[in-house]
């Protein structure tokens, strides 16, 4: 039977909080040092990072490489690339801390690198989804979207991002690995940070394939849940609950979450869902809940809470995926949220942090 992966140990929340001040008080200075014009070049460039992550994800090199270490021929063969070319790109990450050249033109892995491997803890797919597929094109439209206030992903795709993923199950089978790696990403920091003992029965609308929820209910044994999400995405969710040895706890819903929502929850969590929806359609979605959640139930939301201000904060960036993705979609400072949970019926009682950029926002029925 799987669990989690403890080699994922986080620390907690307030070292966590120490170290990101310090980070950010050292990028301040580091960048009100330099000339002002080399600071904003350098800043420019951050895209060759992501881009040639992206690309070695493609080709696999992380895997080829494996625990060991591995002479550039060798790697370009795997991988059936230029060894020249490859070397320049290992060398360029190798720069950031992703990959480390041992001898001349001989690599290993570091911890980052190492997270490019498919598995627990993984980052992958996520990585190959935003820089390698469609999204490339869809960031590449900021412009419009800024100009329009619209959402690029229509533009394109004359859709919205879900149905156009569910139309071709190659895209449709990387998003759902890409959701996987995100839920790793939080999964843990969720189950460290917030209590759910007291729940017997908790919904994941728009769990994906069930991940987060496996996790929770594989460590609270009383738990019944409730798992809903697209028909293309629940299709094969058994195997997942199965693995985590939960199945005869999980009911699976497939459809629209505008559409049905199950009944008789005492919690009702919804990770990254809201921000891929304006505030009408967020207030509806969570109206909908209000319907069917217990009088004492709790509503919880796992998103990033963008903090007001010139504070760096990762959301911010991730922000402007949002504004690409639907006409209204964002991310939300801790007063939109009152805002939205108010208007459908609830009241936001607290803000549990993690260790990670993601929160917990907890609200009640009222
Ligand atoms: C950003 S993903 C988040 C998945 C999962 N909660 C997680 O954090 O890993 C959004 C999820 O919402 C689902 N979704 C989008 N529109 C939906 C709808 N109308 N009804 C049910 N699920 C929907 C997608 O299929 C996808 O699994």
């Amino acid at each position: 039977m799987r669990t989690e992966n403890n080699n994922m140990k986080l620390p907690p929340v307030w070292i966590y909080k120490i170290v990101v001040a310090i980070r950010n008080r050292l990028r301040k200075m580091y960048y009100a040092f330099v000339p002002a014009n080399v600071a904003v070049f350098e800043m420019a460039q951050h895209f060759w990072v992501s881009k040639s992550l992206g690309v070695v994800c493609e080709l696999d090199i992380a895997e080829i490489i494996g625990s060991g270490t591995k002479h550039i021929d060798e790697i370009a063969k795997e991988s059936s690339v230029d060894p020249a070319s490859l070397y320049r790109l290992l060398r360029a990450l190798a720069s950031e801390g992703v990959f480390k050249e041992v001898q001349d033109h001989v690599f290993s892995n570091t911890k980052k690198s190492a997270s490019l491997i498919p598995g627990e803890g993984s980052m992958k797919y996520m990585i190959q989804h935003q820089l390698n597929t469609d999204n490339w094109a869809v960031v590449n439209e900021l412009k419009y979207s800024v100009t329009t206030g619209k959402s690029a992903v229509q533009k394109l795709f004359g859709e919205g991002i879900f149905e156009h993923i569910g139309k071709d199950p190659e895209k449709n089978a990387l998003y759902n690995k890409a959701m996987i790696n995100t839920s790793d990403l939080t999964g843990q920091a969720i189950l460290g940070a917030y209590n759910f003992s007291g729940i017997r029965h908790l919904v994941d609308v728009g769990g994906g394939k069930g991940k987060l929820i496996a996790s929770i209910i594989a460590k609270y044994p009383q738990m019944e849940a409730t798992l809903l999400d697209l028909p293309h995405v629940v299709a094969d969710a058994e195997k997942l609950f199965e693995e985590f040895g939960v199945a005869k706890r999980v009911k699976v819903e497939a459809g629209s979450f505008f559409d049905i929502m199950p009944n008789g929850g005492d919690a009702y969590i919804m990770k990254n869902i809201l921000h891929n929806f304006d505030d009408e359609s967020s207030v509806e979605l969570m109206k909908r809940i209000r319907k069917h959640i217990h009088t004492d139930g709790r509503l919880l939301i796992a998103e990033m809470v963008i903090p007001e201000g010139n504070t760096p904060f990762y959301g911010k960036m991730f922000d402007l995926q949002m504004l690409l993705g639907t006409d209204g979609s964002k991310e939300r400072t801790r007063k939109e949220f009152a805002d939205i949970f108010s208007q459908a019926g609830f009241k936001l009682t607290r803000v549990v942090d993690l260790v990670s950029p993601f929160s917990i926002i907890e609200g009640h029925p009222v």
